[in-house]
């Protein structure tokens, strides 16, 4: 037990039966019946049953055992030995049990609490096994996310949190005082990954990106995590077949490394097992037309909100693309339709089972006197966007990306009722703490 990378973890109990082993963790359970006390540890890896028999310990592990509170922390050694009542299949014979620390009364109980009071005491929350099955899965998507970028031949570059200017429209910015100059947290990275995609060709980043959100809806966090791809060459249509491709890894490896996970989530797994590519394709005008003959208010030329999202992403089981929305509702680099510049190259990605939007993405404006027009259209000052344009000027290449929202993502995944679960502490118009 020198080595401390080396600690025996529960992951590994089953593979252990009839092994001398020492636990480090928590009481997440404690009962007592006479000369027995039963204590269901975790210890982040996995859980167990702990068996603590006075007449199997020693006079300072009993008295530890009697002193145990859930959420305590312990150190106890033991055997393990076969169990077939319990779901893990194994417990521990105690031998001795050392209390590390008698936590207080903890404040999260077995019965049912109200979401504020859960957000409150996130810190605690997050030990519960639906909160920690929710973060491996997320832990999962990252690692599925990097590995298939780095498959399709994509570079990680990060891109800067705090900018100087504006990608995503102004109304979101969170300003912060950068020595006197006025400073944002990136809303994307995606300006800056155009200028690696020419160093590179392809590119991603992967990171905290910012939205002073005002809507208090299921899908918005003001933080969330975002993977912004670049492609240098790669046209509207190639930078779909990207997108697809990415999230097919995402849905294969989160079904094959986290089965006990979507099932402590109680998670159906049909409708992510029959995902199949190419996703469905709109555009925009018929998604406007098909909306409506559902009853929805919508005009043509108007923004999809929450509610036509839910509508569109329930009316099919697979993730679905929104291509070629008006020009007017998108933002300022988005290359226009040359069948009819009234609209974008560009795609919203819809997840279905009602979660909306996972993706943006689009083919980008590589006309330097186009971009300009754009910027000064946009109202946002030139002069900041001079490196922006300077892609333009040295060697402008036909280019296209996509940004894909890590926690609408894992929402979808894990069949959410809000983002605000998918994030280990989340941040929302209401919400700073913990
Ligand atoms: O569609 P968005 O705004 O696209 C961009 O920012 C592009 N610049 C990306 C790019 O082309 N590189 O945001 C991308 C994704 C959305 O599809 C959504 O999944 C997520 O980011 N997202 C949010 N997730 C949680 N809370 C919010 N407030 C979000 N806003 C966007
Ligand atoms: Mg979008």
């Amino acid at each position: 037990m020198a080595d401390s990378n080396k600690h025996f973890r529960l992951q590994d109990a089953r593979q252990s039966i009839g092994q001398d082993v020492t636990i480090r963790g928590w009481a997440y359970n404690v009962r007592s019946s006479g000369s027995i006390v039963f204590l269901q540890l975790r210890d982040g890896s996995g859980t167990i049953q702990a068996v603590v028999a006075k007449d199997k310990v020693g006079g300072p592990s009993w008295k530890a055992a009697q002193e145990v509170t859930i959420e305590s922390s312990v150190i106890t050694s033991g055997t393990l030995r076969v169990d077939r009542r319990s779901p893990v299949g194994v417990e521990l014979e105690c031998t001795e049990l050392r209390l590390l620390h008698r936590a207080d009364e903890y404040p999260i109980g077995k019965k049912e609490h109200g979401v504020d009071f859960l957000m409150d005491y996130r810190h605690l929350w997050i030990r519960s096994p639906r909160q920690t099955a929710i973060l491996r899965i997320r832990d999962t998507v990252v690692r599925a996310m990097r590995q298939a970028m780095h498959e399709m031949g994509f570079v990680l570059t990060d891109s800067p949190i705090l900018t100087p200017t504006a990608a995503e429209g102004t109304s979101t910015l969170f300003r912060t005082d950068y020595f006197g100059e006025n400073a944002y947290l990136a809303q994307t990275g995606q300006l800056y990954l155009e200028a690696t995609a020419a160093a590179l060709g392809r590119v991603y980043d992967f990171g905290p990106t910012f939205r002073a959100e005002k809507s208090k809806t299921r899908r918005h966090l003001t933080e969330f995590w975002m993977l912004d791809a670049e492609a240098a060459f790669v046209d509207f249509e190639q930078n779909l077949i990207i997108q697809e491709q990415l999230v097919m890894k995402i849905l294969e490896r989160v079904l094959d490394e986290c089965r006990e996970e979507l099932k402590i989530l109680e998670r159906d797994l049909k409708p992510l097992e029959n995902i199949t590519r190419p996703f469905p394709r709109l555009r925009y005008a018929e998604a406007v037309a098909k909306l409506r003959r559902t009853g929805a208010p919508i005009k043509d030329g108007d923004d999809f909100g929450g509610d036509e999202e839910t509508i569109i992403s329930k009316s099919n089981s697979q993730p679905q693309f929104i291509t070629h929305y008006p020009a007017a509702i998108k933002a300022f680099y988005m290359k226009e339709d040359s069948d009819d510049q009234r609209y974008v190259l560009n795609d919203d990605l819809i997840a279905p089972e009602g979660y909306g939007e996972i993706i943006g993405g689009s083919q980008r404006i590589d006309d330097l006197q186009t971009l300009q027009q754009k910027i000064k259209a946009a109202g946002l000052p030139l002069a900041d966007y001079q490196w922006y344009l300077d892609l333009r000027r040295y060697g402008s290449f036909p280019h296209s990306g996509f940004g894909l929202g890590l926690e609408r993502t894992i929402a979808w995944i894990c069949r959410l009722d809000h983002v605000r679960e998918s994030i280990p502490f989340p941040r929302l118009i209401n919400r700073l703490r913990p």
